[in-house]
């Protein structure tokens, strides 16, 4: 199937690095995206002309995908030039698929969400969604095999796509496989969860890879745990660590514009001033409302923070930023309603005329959310597990005078950040409110200092390093 101008290097994920909205006169706007493949991809310039399939997530990106199929490709315009296959995947494979395993099964078994003894059930519904999610992977691989070139080096990204390797390898002996995990991997006591089957089909569906890349070390002894007592080993597969880093160049930049200034004033505004006339102090959290971020813990912790520690009140604000993600799913809609609910019952509970203890905004604004990160003291990330964190690693870089960063111990980034945090366990309510309280007082030259170590570690691996070390590694 290796076609003579195929693609040397490809990029499989669901998310592309372009999305599509219909406006009101029926025409499709694009929007881009950004991110660490992103600019990966973009680092290996346009002589490799490589490819980027991914799937069509919404009706508006199916419409596109459906106009564009003909030639193969959206247009460059649209894409800023990258060469990009949007697949046209049928909305009820898809939604099986992506809102049905990989969101509700396989996001939930590693980021370790499920409330047993209620969940999970692995019915017949749910082995009729397994079905939707092998056709997806398999349109995937189909497209990739179409698209590579001779001997191409192929990178499949993440939990929707574990068939995608094996798959592959059975199309085309020839290419090269990577696989990148961007979640935790779940201990294999946990992994077991999954009937039998499933979980040896996502094990060796990912062993079809020359290579797996992990965020971590511990995600990836995790996986290899997994293999041994499923299905006996690795196998010929290797296993790589990448601790994708934050981009330091793009943000420094991107957060001395003026769109940020503007916000950076609004929200001084917003926070307003104690009655003794000094600055309040800030506290700050970015997520998108999802379970795994435990953002209703942070919450609930803050709240004890004002309630433990009456000095706080009127001189400290949270700046709650829980942007709306996966809101096809129920729970999600549920939680991003806790999540209001609990702060709207802290204002009562707590606010004065003259001050709103906590501020949250649910609509994405990415400069706003770089606002914040400049006038934060405190950042708050507590999640209940993480691959990586982005937010603990963007915030040091693009301080303004240092900023304390309160971290779980289960976040990925923990593992580079964790000597210079003040260290959290997400589920300890009262010790995530002990760890605000110390550090809000954490003496103003101590922060800059930890903050200038934190943007160090959290810089060490820039995107585009990230992405070649996985390209060279492949080729080794
Ligand atoms: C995580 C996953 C990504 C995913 C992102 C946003 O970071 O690892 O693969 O793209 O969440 O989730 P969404 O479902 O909106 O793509």
């Amino acid at each position: 199937m290796a076609s003579t101008h195929g693609a040397k290097v490809l990029v499989a994920s669901n998310r592309g690095p372009v999305s599509y909205e219909v406006r009101e006169d029926g025409s499709l706007n694009a929007r881009r995206g950004g991110g660490g493949l992103v600019s990966g991809l973009s680092a290996i310039g346009p002589e490799a002309g490589a490819v980027w399939v991914c799937a069509a997530l919404s009706d508006a990106d199916r419409t596109a995908a459906h106009r564009f199929e003909g030639g193969r490709r959206l247009p460059p315009e649209d894409t800023g030039g990258q060469r990009v296959r949007m697949l046209d995947i049928d909305a009820e494979v898809f939604s099986d698929a992506y809102n049905g395993i990989a969101n509700s099964v396989l996001w939930f078994v590693h980021h370790m969400l499920y409330q047993t003894p209620l969940e999970p059930v692995f019915d017949a519904e749910f082995r009729r969604q397994w079905a939707s999610y092998e056709a997806y992977n398999r349109a995937f691989a189909q497209a990739l095999a179409e698209e590579a070139a001779e001997g191409a080096t192929v990178l499949v990204q993440d939990y929707h796509l574990t068939l995608v390797p094996g798959m592959l390898r059975d199309f085309r002996s020839d290419v090269r496989i990577g696989h990148f995990s961007h979640t935790p991997w779940a201990p294999a006591d946990y992994f077991r969860l999954l009937p039998d089957d499933i979980a040896e089909q996502v094990l060796r569906g990912m062993l079809g890879a020359d290579r797996l890349g992990f965020l971590t070390r511990r995600w990836a002894d995790a996986f290899a745990e997994c293999c041994d007592a499923l299905v006996g080993g690795l196998g010929g597969t290797r296993i790589g660590v990448h601790g994708l880093g934050a981009d330091a160049e793009f943000l420094r930049e991107r957060s001395q514009r003026a769109d940020v200034k503007e916000r950076m004033v609004a929200l001084r505004e917003e926070i307003g001033a104690a009655p003794d006339g000094s600055a309040r102090r800030t506290i700050v959290r970015v997520d998108r409302t999802e379970l795994s971020k435990n953002i209703v813990r942070g919450l609930l912790a803050y709240r004890r923070l004002l309630e433990d520690r009456p000095e706080w009140r009127e001189r400290v604000v949270h700046l709650a930023f829980a942007y709306p993600s996966r809101q096809d799913l129920a729970v999600y809609r549920e939680y991003t309603a806790e999540v209001q609910r609990l702060a709207q019952e802290i204002n009562e509970q707590y606010g004065t005329p003259g001050w709103r203890p906590v501020l949250l905004h649910v609509k994405d604004d990415f400069a706003r959310s770089l606002a914040a990160y400049r006038i934060a003291d405190v950042a708050l990330v507590n999640p209940i597990r993480d691959g990586m964190n982005l937010v603990a690693k963007e915030v040091p870089v693009v301080s303004d005078s240092g900023c304390a960063l309160v971290l779980s111990r289960e976040a990925g980034a923990y593992a580079e950040l964790g000597d210079d945090a003040v260290t959290v366990n997400p589920y300890d309510v009262v010790g995530t409110a002990r760890a605000l309280h110390e550090a809000l007082s954490m003496p103003g030259a101590e922060r800059l200092e930890r903050t200038k170590r934190l943007a160090a570690a959290a810089t060490a691996l820039p995107p585009t390093q990230w992405f070649l070390d996985q390209l060279n590694e492949l080729s080794a």
